[in-house]
């Protein structure tokens, strides 16, 4: 189903003009690298918290989360995400649960924490109280973890605060 929708006219038009936008950008790209990143991470999460993932919903969550950025770079992009998420997703049989369950987690992903909190969190899958605010927690962390700060080159000028980049590959710590 995802598979489909990534090669939906649509989605592939929002895709290349979010490229477009960032050719010159110097910090952490919104591209497809980023996409495949984030899923990796939260396919990972997911099913150590034995969550259900038959539907790839972390693939969904993953490839819709900054799409919105295409249409609303500096505003809103988890709303203009979601909301073009759940229309797409509308259209290719997902059901109402599934939408909701992508669209709030796409809805509350912004936000970074200590980078050494977020490992716990992952050490001691932990969760949150509800299916979808776990969900959501595990994309913000998907998110953070999947930026390389250690090698990048704006690590000086970032916005970030310090115990918020990384310094590692997540994949030397979770993998
Ligand atoms: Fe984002
Ligand atoms: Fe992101």
């Amino acid at each position: 189903m995802i598979d489909r929708i990534l090669s939906d006219e649509r989605y592939l038009e929002k895709i290349n003009r979010l490229n477009e936008i960032e050719k010159d950008r110097i910090y952490c790209k919104h591209d497809l690298y980023h996409f495949q990143e984030v899923y990796q991470i939260l396919s990972i999460l997911s099913s150590r918290r034995g969550l259900d993932d038959s539907k790839k919903l972390s693939k969904t969550m993953a490839y819709f989360h900054d799409i919105g950025r295409a249409d609303s770079y500096d505003g809103n992009h988890r709303k203009s995400s979601s909301d073009f998420a759940r229309i797409l997703l509308g259209e290719y049989g997902i059901s109402r649960e599934e939408i909701d369950l992508i669209c709030y987690a796409i809805d509350n992903h912004s936000g970074r924490i200590d980078v050494e909190d977020a490992y716990y969190y992952i050490d001691n899958n932990m969760v949150e109280d509800g299916l979808r605010d776990t969900w959501a927690k595990i994309l913000r962390i998907s998110d953070q973890l999947s930026r390389n700060c250690y090698i990048c080159k704006a690590n000086a000028i970032c916005k970030w605060l310090e115990g918020e980049k990384t310094n590692e590959n997540w994949k030397q710590r979770i993998c």
